[in-house]
């Protein structure tokens, strides 16, 4: 999806090449989001005196990679950039076309007129824009983009000129114009007529605010601000409320660099103090200080936002020696899984305390049914874990496809526990769903991967899977922890319970050994390379198996079909006869996932089956399953764990074989065509 990032030094001479580069780096940092342009606004002019050239702003936007962008830049000889800005802002974007194709004109930022006057750049879709497009063509406004993202600048450049009082303030603006939109959105904007200023805003898109100062910033919700020096004496308690803004005069002593962003991945090189915008901030800096604006303030709603620390490392998000972030994250698994349950598992005295939980669990335990709600990989989750949640639970358990779960409208009471499953925490069709969850009284419950995500903050409790970053687009390490902390909750739910003692013992003994077992499953990799390579000129692969299984199935599909791009379906065993039989011959190569568990001899049949049509089934299964082993064409032989947790095993062969098969085929494995990281439109 797009990527918003800005940057403003103040008072903290820079380099014009120094700012170009700082855009870009951050625009190298979002890729991994997916987009198909990009682009950034800067000042331009050439004069020593800075202020002169803040009254002219630059667009320079190129269709592709951000490589073609930054070529494009230094290509543009009007530009000076040797020099220096006391202070600057200038704002960059990579955009996933929605409305009109990826080209120039319709990458951001959009600009109201030919003179530039206000640029913005927008993450979301406007969804009233062709009203808002009418009425400003009405007004003589001329569009030149095919995006509903030019309304916005149009719009503010409307009020602007239909200003009552020349003392009106950006973010007073920015307020209005917000008021007229419909959607969702996260947008910085950046003008001539308010040089050395920037404003962002959001609703239902996340937009934080990186903060890099000589003060010290403390991380107590109330921030105390430090005068650096030999004294080094307190010098206020900010921010200052007042109303319905709350200031942090940051950079009045000193000076101060502000980084806006959609991602923290694209703060995080620069500093790890930052500050989470909510729906309906307005949060600007005007000489050098930060100030943020609630527009709909209701009673009790603090608009002091807390600068928090980023517990998150630049390695993290660099790929080592990996040749992919997708094959770095498969790897980081052993490690990840243990993250996520850090802390949190005893394995000595066989319990397990989610501390984002506890407060909620008598509450959890009273409900009438568990609603699992998520897209793509993050809903496989839910149904990887179903039985096991059921089980433990005793509680009737739903897992619901976002999207679909909205359209149909689905029935959900005060006694419901909703469950959000989502990496990013910033789904849209997950997040529309928690709304109409809170809408309806349920307990709303987060799984996510991004600390500060709107799922994380919107919803009543949650558990953070603490997976580390994850940047490749297909989801790998994500999903074993969301599994592992959907497996840790059903545990925690029936810690009181005497008749699952024995059940619990053995998931948490089996959960001790997981990150070894997942270790001797990627020492497979050589292996599955080399089925990849008998594979990767085929055009369509079945994956089948059932019970705790039947998640790894759709899965591995998913992963096959989203970075090589060959057609791939997972069955359920069960539903063979009803029909994906008749796809069986010679020439459709079929993986079957067959566990020594209640429905081993189920899946045995399945395979007897596919044998009959003379099918070549190729078998990840047990190492000691020398029954099934006979029937095979080719095995991939795991180790033995309990059965809740043996998809997490067995879904990795499949992981490495669809990386291997994507590389084999030329394609590039972190960026699928098409495709995004975080899908923040419906
Ligand atoms: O961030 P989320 O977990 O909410 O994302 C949900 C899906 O978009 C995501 O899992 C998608 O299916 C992955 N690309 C699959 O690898």
């Amino acid at each position: 999806m797009c990527g918003i990032f800005a940057y403003l030094n103040y008072n903290v001479p820079r380099s014009r090449k120094h700012i170009l580069d700082t855009l870009v780096k951050g625009l190298q940092r979002l890729e991994y989001r997916g987009y198909d342009s990009a682009g950034v606004a800067v000042d331009g002019g050439n004069d020593k005196n800075w202020d002169n050239n803040s009254k002219v702003i630059q667009l320079i936007k190129k269709r592709g990679k951000v490589k073609a962008l930054q070529d494009e830049i230094y290509k543009q000889d009007s530009l000076d950039f040797d020099i220096e800005f006391e202070t600057h802002v200038g704002i960059a974007h990579t955009r996933w076309a929605t409305h009109g194709e990826p080209n120039a004109v319709n990458s951001h930022p959009q600009r109201s007129d030919k003179n530039n006057e206000f640029v913005v750049i927008h993450n979301g879709i406007i969804t009233n824009y062709k009203d808002l497009k009418k009425f400003l063509e009405s007004k003589g406004y001329e569009f030149e983009s095919e995006t509903d993202t030019e309304t916005i600048p149009k719009l503010l450049k409307y009020m602007y000129d239909n200003r009552e009082s020349d003392e009106i303030s950006l973010s007073t603006l920015v307020e209005r114009v917000t008021q007229q939109l419909e959607g969702a959105f996260a947008l910085v904007f950046k003008s001539v007529h308010f040089p050395g200023q920037v404003v962002g805003t959001r609703r239902g898109g996340p937009l934080l605010i990186g903060v890099q100062s000589k003060h010290k910033l403390s991380t107590d919700h109330i921030p105390v601000l430090y005068r650096c020096g030999k004294e080094k004496k307190a010098v206020s308690t900010l921010p200052r409320v007042d109303g319905d803004t709350c200031l942090y005069p940051i950079g009045e002593e000193t000076g101060v660099e502000y980084y806006f962003a959609s991602d923290a991945s694209a703060i995080i090189e620069h500093t790890n103090r930052v500050i989470f915008l909510e729906d309906d901030d307005v949060a600007a800096v005007v000489d050098g200080r930060l100030s943020i604006h609630r527009i709909k303030r209701t009673a009790g709603d603090d608009p002091a936002r807390a600068i928090q620390t980023l517990q998150m490392e630049l390695q993290q998000i660099m790929k080592g020696s990996y040749s992919s972030f997708m094959q770095k994250e498969i790897f980081e698994q052993p490690e990840s899984v243990v993250n996520t349950m850090r802390g949190r598992v005893n394995f000595d005295d066989f319990t397990v305390l989610l501390g984002g939980l506890k407060d909620h669990i008598r509450e959890i335990r009273r409900c009438r049914r568990l609603i699992v709600i998520g897209c793509g990989t993050s809903y496989h989750a839910g149904v990887a874990t179903r039985q096991i949640l059921e089980e433990l639970t005793e509680l009737p358990v739903m897992v619901e496809l976002s999207s679909d779960f909205l359209d149909r409208n689905t029935p959900v009471f005060r006694d419901d526990v909703c469950f959000f499953i989502s990496q990013s925490g910033e789904t849209a069709d997950t997040l529309m769903a928690l709304h109409y969850c809170k809408e309806r009284g349920a307990l709303t419950v987060g799984v996510t991967n991004t600390v500060g995500s709107s799922i994380s903050r919107e919803t009543d409790c949650g558990i953070h899977i603490n997976a580390g970053p994850e940047v490749g687009v297909a989801s790998t390490k994500a999903y074993t922890s969301q599994f592992v902390a959907l497996v840790m909750f059903s545990l925690m739910m029936c810690d009181d319970r005497l008749s699952m003692q024995k059940r619990r013992q053995e998931i948490i003994s089996a959960l001790r050994t997981l990150p070894d077992l997942i270790k001797e499953v990627l020492a497979l990799d050589d292996q599955i390379n080399s089925l990849a390579h008998e594979l990767y000129q085929q055009r369509s692969l079945l994956v089948m198996g059932r019970g705790f299984n039947y998640a790894t199935c759709m899965e591995g599909a998913l992963k096959i079909k989203e970075i090589t791009y060959m057609h791939s379906e997972g069955i359920l065993a069960g539903e063979l006869k009803h029909g994906p039989l008749a796809l069986v011959d010679k020439l459709m190569p079929v993986i079957m996932i067959i566990m020594k568990d209640p429905t081993h001899t189920k899946c045995q049949n399945a395979l007897q089956q596919v044998v009959a049509r003379k099918g070549r089934p190729i078998l990840i299964c047990e190492k000691n399953d020398d029954e099934s082993k006979l029937l095979a064409y080719r095995t991939i032989e795991l180790p033995h764990t309990v059965d809740c947790l043996q998809g997490v095993l067995t879904v990795i062969p499949l992981q490495l074989l669809s990386y291997h098969l994507a590389v084999l085929r030329g394609f590039d494995v972190d960026f699928p065509r098409n495709l995004a990281k975080s899908v923040t439109v419906e």
